[in-house]
């Protein structure tokens, strides 16, 4: 069973301050599974994931890396030390990268980490499938080719939308890691996401983990969300 009972929050903070003052007002015992992508890691850079992890909360490192085996697999060693509980790559990389990215894990001593892969970012649409990337198949085709194929490099599982997981999990097998964002509970603003679901459908459809951003962040009271959010996703 992979279900993650906590729902990660995507700390989508520009700053530090922003970051330290988000987590200060849940209580100091309530212990959290936060993404931190791109934005903070490149702005505060690795002292924000060890002062998280330091707080006792699980940390989803969202650097979707993608490069020559060898790049990823050194960059991997060094993000190994920081001690995370889960990063990602591209699987578009293919499997040989994907497979050096697990070495690099390995090597920095991150046996622990969970490493996952981005198969389509849900921005893609058909058109820039076809077009951009000059691959001539469905979106679904694409996302289930890319899982299957980091399936067979022995990753954990791949970032996916909510309505993918059902195909996704056929195509390889019920414990690989369907980690789904696009979450709005019921009555909140879906922002920039077109397709969304609500916690409690994700669950229902096989999200191993949900990824919830604004919903928390931007909630007037915080803690209150992030608790709903969370009831929900494990009723
Ligand atoms: O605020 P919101 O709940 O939309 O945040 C979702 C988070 O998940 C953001 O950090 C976003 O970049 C990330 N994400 C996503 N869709 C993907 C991959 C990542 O929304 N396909």
């Amino acid at each position: 069973m992979t279900v993650e009972e906590r729902p990660v929050i995507a700390l989508d903070f520009p700053t530090y301050d922003a970051v330290k003052s988000f987590l200060a007002k849940f209580p100091a015992d309530k212990k959290l599974y936060v993404k931190i992508g791109m934005e903070l890691f490149y702005s505060v850079g690795p002292e924000v994931v060890r002062y998280v992890k330091e707080l006792g909360h699980s940390v989803f490192l969202d650097l979707k890396l993608h490069d020559i085996p060898n790049t990823v697999k050194s960059a991997m060693i060094v993000l190994a030390q920081l001690g995370v509980d889960m990063t990602n790559v591209h699987a578009a990389g293919g499997v040989e990268m994907m497979k050096a990215a697990r070495e690099g894990l390995n090597e920095g001593g991150g046996f622990a980490t969970k490493l996952i892969a981005v198969t389509q970012l849900t921005s893609t649409s058909e058109e820039i499938l076809h077009r951009d990337q000059n691959i001539q198949t469905t979106i679904q085709e694409a996302v289930v080719h890319y899982a299957k194929i980091t399936d067979e490099a022995g990753l954990d599982g791949v970032v996916c939308s909510a309505q993918e997981v059902e195909l996704i999990k056929n195509a390889t097998s019920k414990d690989f890691i369907c980690l789904t964002p696009g979450i709005r509970p019921a009555g909140s603003s879906n922002g920039d996401q077109k397709r969304v679901m609500t916690p409690s459908a994700a669950r229902e459809i096989g999200s191993d983990y949900i990824v919830v951003g604004r919903p928390i962040t931007q909630a007037a009271d915080v803690v209150e969300a992030y608790n709903e959010i969370k009831k929900e996703w494990n009723a």
